[in-house]
């Protein structure tokens, strides 16, 4: 059962939806615009603000989707298949290994594993994004608050898969991170 949750939630994280999406509209490839990702802050430098809220929302429910085919299975599997969901997202297979940074991907896994810390999560990346408009900074303190609140609302075993989620985020924020330091990283446009 541990492979088949792993696998399901591989599978299911690495559909690319801000690529697919995005060439199904006529963009072109998404990674050869503004900083290469795949996800929903790369799609909206396109200038399409639907295409991007469509490509959160997808990324999203793999995530979602990923946790409640395990929901009867227990609270390690549900971990495990949101754990694999995000590295699929990161790591997939049809992208040779080169996808997103896991972010909405990673707040649905929250929001289905345990829906308050989702939740909270989600709260924070909002009030950071809208508060300091960046992206990144909004999905790290996210994905740092996560873990945290999970542990006081003493769910260990999501705590624990959202120690590991927030490490693989910061890892694959690590030029994001980089560019926030130096203060180059972009703002995003959230309003109209
Ligand atoms: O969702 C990823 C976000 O945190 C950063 O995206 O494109 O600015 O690297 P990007």
């Amino acid at each position: 059962m541990i492979v088949l949750a792993a696998l399901a939630g591989y599978l299911l994280g690495a559909v690319p939806f801000g690529l697919i999406l995005t060439r199904a509209a006529g963009l072109g490839d998404v990674r050869k615009i503004g900083s290469g990702n795949i996800g929903a802050t790369n799609v909206l430098r396109t200038g399409r603000k639907g295409l991007a809220a469509l490509t959160l929302v997808l990324d999203a429910l793999k995530g979602v989707v990923a946790v409640l085919l395990m929901h009867n299975e227990g609270r390690w599997l549900v971990v495990i298949a949101g754990l694999f969901a995000v590295i699929g997202h990161l790591y997939p297979v049809w992208l040779r290994f080169k996808g997103g940074k896991g972010v909405a991907v990673g707040l649905g896994v929250l929001l289905a594993q345990a829906f308050v810390v989702g939740l909270i999560a989600c709260a924070v990346w909002l009030g950071m994004a809208v508060w300091r408009k960046y992206s990144s900074l909004a999905a790290l303190t996210a994905f740092a608050t996560a873990p945290v609140v999970a542990l006081i609302l003493g769910d260990g075993p999501v705590a624990l898969g959202a120690v590991v989620i927030a490490a693989l985020v910061v890892y694959k924020h690590r030029a994001n991170i980089a560019r926030l330091r130096a203060g180059t990283e972009p703002r995003i446009k959230l309003g109209a």
